[in-house]
């Protein structure tokens, strides 16, 4: 039922880009982030309760749209996404998304929100969290290989989590690192335009790949990665869609969202089935350590799992107990007597009569 207003059945909040935009610069993006994290964290050390699923994937030879469910038991959380290279190069967004949180008690939907932006957020977010434990101590300096609509989320949030602030920009396309640059310019980072990926890895402790291509693609070379660093691959996220070479994977420990679902679409796919990896929220709740020495290579192999989304509903949707940042949509039809759905309906033709 609709908690913020309960005498109103019929009406679920809607969270729209513009209010999804408000909501945020409300509080600023890197205390976002944090928020964001503190959520993440909570859902993670409790990973074990969640009712989960690898998400459900529709694939074409240009893109895949993709629905993503996750419950506590409490509340219910899908988000539908899709991941579309392509779009780019027509002026359309590589991701866009949304999402419904619901109450599992009633069925009823508590909230439906815009995820395009809240998915920039919380991968960001995720990174960050868990670049936290697994990033080399006193890492000052990032690369950000693929500087598209994610990167500047990502910045941002290993600022806000880290309080890195040397990032090394680099992308195929010189007017998206432009766009990066000019975006971060006036945000107090000590930014550097690569020329190659050879130049942005150089000095860097953690290496985020985050490009979009629909296939094996080499981003990295195993001779671009030196010992002691993390490396944050996350913008591989289907199959056939990889970043890195294999042979970095045989040299770094590798740790995965929900393993099921990142056998399938991480860098993984490029392993046999039973290469061990270790699943984030084991490291997160404390049951595994997460990086144990200075020349570990660690690699998060992250694909994005529908538990994130559902840490980021439940965080949109306390907030709007703080501020007022959506409208009431007319979702539900709400007959006074519940088994009355016809006669609401001829009783509003006799209204328009
Ligand atoms: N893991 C997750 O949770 C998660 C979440 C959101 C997006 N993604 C993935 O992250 C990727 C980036 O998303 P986006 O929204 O920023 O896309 P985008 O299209 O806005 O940006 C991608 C950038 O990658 C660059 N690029 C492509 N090939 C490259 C190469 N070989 N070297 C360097 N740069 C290259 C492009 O020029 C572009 O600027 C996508 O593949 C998307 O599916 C993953």
């Amino acid at each position: 039922m609709n908690k913020l207003n309960p005498e109103m059945l019929n009406v679920v909040p809607f969270v729209s880009v513009d209010h999804m935009m408000k909501l945020v610069l409300a509080d600023g993006v890197e205390a976002t982030m944090r928020d964001l994290v503190a959520y993440l964290e909570e859902d993670f050390r409790r990973w074990e309760s969640f009712d989960k699923t690898p998400r459900v994937a529709s694939h074409s030879t240009v893109g895949v749209i993709e629905l993503m469910p996750a419950s506590d038991g409490k509340q219910y959380g899908f988000k539908y996404v899709n991941g579309h290279p392509k779009n780019m190069k027509d002026g359309l967004q590589t991701v866009t998304a949304f999402g419904v949180l619901s109450d599992v008690d009633t069925g009823y939907p508590l909230m439906i929100t815009e995820m395009t932006i809240l998915t920039a957020l919380r991968t960001a977010a995720t990174s960050a969290m868990v670049a936290k434990y697994l990033a080399p101590q006193d890492s000052s300096c990032i690369a950000l290989i693929g500087n598209g609509a994610q990167s500047e989320f990502q910045a941002l949030a290993f600022r806000a989590i880290l309080g890195i602030n040397r990032v090394r920009l680099y992308d195929i396309d010189p007017a998206a690192t432009d766009k990066c640059y000019a975006n971060l310019r006036d945000k107090g980072f000590e930014l550097v335009r690569c020329e190659s990926p050879e130049e942005a890895v150089e000095g860097a402790h953690i290496v985020t790949t985050c490009t979009a291509d629909k296939q094996y693609a080499t981003i990295l070379t195993d001779n671009l990665v030196g010992t002691g660093i993390h490396i944050n691959a996350i913008g591989g996220d289907c199959p056939g869609k990889t970043e890195l070479h294999e042979d970095i994977l045989h040299r770094s420990d590798i740790f995965v969202e929900y393993t099921p679902q990142t056998r399938i679409e991480g860098e993984i796919q490029q392993l046999s089935g039973d290469h061990a990896v270790t699943e984030m929220w084991e490291v997160i709740s404390g049951a595994v350590p997460g990086r144990q020495s200075a020349q570990q290579i660690t690699l998060f192999d992250g694909v994005g799992f529908a538990i994130e989304d559902f840490s980021a509903l439940r965080f949109v949707y306390d907030k709007l107990r703080q501020h007022e940042y959506y409208q009431d949509l007319d979702m539900i039809a709400d007959p006074d007597d519940p088994r009355d759905l016809f006669g609401m309906v001829m009783r509003a033709a006799q209204t328009a009569n």
